[in-house]
């Protein structure tokens, strides 16, 4: 099996890169394979100053002597190194930039042509022959390009410093990781995705596309979806520079949004059980001020903005009771028995919304 090295270059210590890689280690580690994981940050490691003092002595010495010296070994020691980066400016971060800069003494002078034709400088020596590199990285936008910078930059510098690139994970749309209740189905496939990957490059050194694939799935349907959830999400960091700096510290404030969830709940809207159906619903939840309109008819439904008087059913809830509901943890009938969720008017309506509006699925 693979020896792997992680190298954790994400400045944000509570942020979704560190999720993301805490669940691909979880993947190393159930293989039984030997693995070290370093976090960069707070590591005295200098740029390179380009004197190629290492290149015109024999052992490859660079002129700084810091903490690259272990991170050499570490490389050394490895079959597999692991980057894990965040997306800064469609590139990698300055932490993973800093020891890709000083992986020079590596190599020596002189020109040759690698695998692909493209020049690269010469070998130092052979215990650096059949090494991998792989990248994780996690960016909060989404997009055709977003990861083109990375997946370049590792595609040359494997080839440069004489390694196989054994893949780059990307996992767009970070902010939406945090809708696990919205989307269970798909955050699923993305976490055994992540632990796959894990296993992966301890026994066959690289990632397959399927994991590639799965781990990067598209969490919002559209576009605007996308838009509206990573704002929801920002909105609930407000000016808190402890939420900014940690996710998990606003995961149940963003997990119990109700506009994420009730345009989650009106998405699962069934227009085969709801074929027949016309009506227009209002959804109360005094605790957040927020009302929700939703009309179906002709097997579809729309949010409407109308303050419709000649609504069929008005549902009052707290959105965590909501929440509860949404998921199924709490029945809408025992909901209902329990006064937990109020209803006014058609009340064997609200009994059979989760038949027209089935749990989330996706
Ligand atoms: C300086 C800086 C630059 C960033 N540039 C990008 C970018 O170019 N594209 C993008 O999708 N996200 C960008 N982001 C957002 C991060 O990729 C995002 O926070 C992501 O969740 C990974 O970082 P994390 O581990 O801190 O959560 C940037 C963030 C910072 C702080």
């Amino acid at each position: 099996m693979n020896k792997i090295v992680i190298l954790r270059a994400n400045p944000r210590q509570e942020g979704y890169t560190r999720y993301l890689t805490d669940k691909l280690i979880a993947g190393i580690a159930g293989s039984g394979t030997e693995y070290r994981d370093i976090n960069l940050v707070g590591k005295n490691i200098n740029p390179c100053i380009g004197c190629y003092h290492c290149w015109t002595n024999d052992e490859g010495i660079c002129v700084h002597n810091d903490e690259m010296t272990e991170i050499t070994e570490h490389l050394a020691w490895c079959d597999v190194v692991l980057f894990a980066t965040p997306l800064y400016h469609f590139s990698i971060s300055s932490l993973m930039k800093v020891v890709l800069e000083r992986t020079l003494p590596i190599t020596r002078q002189g020109i040759e042509r690698g695998p692909s034709g493209n020049f690269r400088n010469l070998l130092r020596d052979n215990k650096w022959k059949g090494k991998s590199i792989a990248v994780l990285c996690a960016a909060a936008l989404r997009g055709e390009h977003l990861f083109d910078g990375v997946e370049k930059t590792l595609e040359l510098v494997a080839e440069g410093i004489h390694f196989r690139n054994a893949g780059l994970l990307r996992r767009p749309e970070t902010y939406l990781l945090q809708f696990a209740l919205a989307k269970p189905k798909t955050m699923k496939i993305i976490e055994t995705g992540l632990e796959r990957a894990g296993y992966e490059l301890a026994n066959d050194g690289c990632f397959s596309q399927k994991t590639i694939n799965d781990v990067s799935t598209t969490l919002a349907v559209d576009t605007n979806y996308f838009q509206m959830y990573s704002n929801i999400y920002w909105e609930h960091v407000g000016r808190d520079t402890t939420r900014a700096a940690s996710v998990e510290s606003i995961r149940d404030l963003v997990l119990h949004d109700v506009r994420i969830l009730m345009n989650e709940f009106a998405r699962s809207f069934d227009p085969v059980a709801g074929a027949r159906l016309r009506t227009v619903m209002v959804f109360d939840f005094p605790d957040k001020s927020y009302t929700f309109r939703i009309a179906v008819k002709d097997a579809q439904y729309a949010f409407t903005a109308e303050d419709d008087l000649n609504a069929d059913m008005r549902v009052t809830a707290d959105s965590i009771i909501w929440a509860k509901a949404f998921t199924r943890e709490l029945s809408m009938r025992d909901a209902l028995m329990s006064g937990k969720i109020r209803v006014e008017g058609d009340k064997s309506l609200f009994m059979k919304l989760e038949r027209y509006f089935p749990p989330p699925n996706n």
